[in-house]
């Protein structure tokens, strides 16, 4: 695992040269679909299944999904394998970064939403829901880059989705925005304390 994950680590750096540009992003999805078939990914799948059964001290466990951490670096480049639970949904939350996601196990019901105020931290915050989907496994999405980086994700069809998300920062640990859409408001939270 740890030979694709440098190689597409390295692809991600090349891509990236001139930073997370609308081409250099869509490059990026391009990359991410070829990741998510990789044999050795799906080989992983069940040693990474043990893992996110328990709450091992090397996962990132938040509202409706657990984490784990395959590659950052000192530029915040950082890949995450997730768990996104059928029975709970994560919040509406951002991340603080752009992100490229991709499904290789089970499917995901995503939501993405644009904020229409003209803020981009906690307090006041209204949103839109623009788009709703069930992202299958191969399938590949963009999350935007801040402030529009917010979105909501739920295992579907009663099983969880696996995933492989590509940030631009370490999302595990940076602060991020959970909404409340109805309420209109955004609290800032560190990821596992929300
Ligand atoms: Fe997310």
């Amino acid at each position: 695992m740890q030979n694709v994950v440098r190689s597409f680590v390295d692809d991600a750096r090349t891509i990236l040269a001139h930073g997370p540009t609308d081409d250099a992003l869509a490059q990026l999805m391009a990359r991410m679909r070829l990741l998510i078939r990789h044999p050795t990914v799906l080989e992983d799948h069940e040693a990474f299944l043990a893992r996110s059964a328990t709450d091992g001290s090397t996962l990132y466990a938040d509202v409706g999904r657990k984490s784990e951490v395959l590659y950052t670096d000192e530029t915040g480049l950082t890949l995450v394998r997730s768990r996104f639970f059928p029975d709970q949904a994560t919040p509406v939350h951002s991340h603080g970064t752009w992100g490229v996601l991709g499904v290789y196990a089970g499917q995901d019901l995503h939501q993405s939403y644009v904020r229409r105020d003209s803020g981009s931290g906690a307090g006041t915050a209204e949103l839109e829901l623009i788009e709703e989907s069930v992202l299958a496994a191969g399938d590949v999405a963009l999350i935007p880059r801040p402030p529009q980086d917010i979105h909501q994700q739920q295992g579907y069809g009663g099983e969880p989705a696996f995933e492989l998300v590509v940030f631009g920062k370490n999302a595990m640990v940076i602060p991020r925005l959970i909404f409340d859409v109805a309420a209109k408001t955004a609290r800032e939270v560190i990821p596992g304390q929300g």
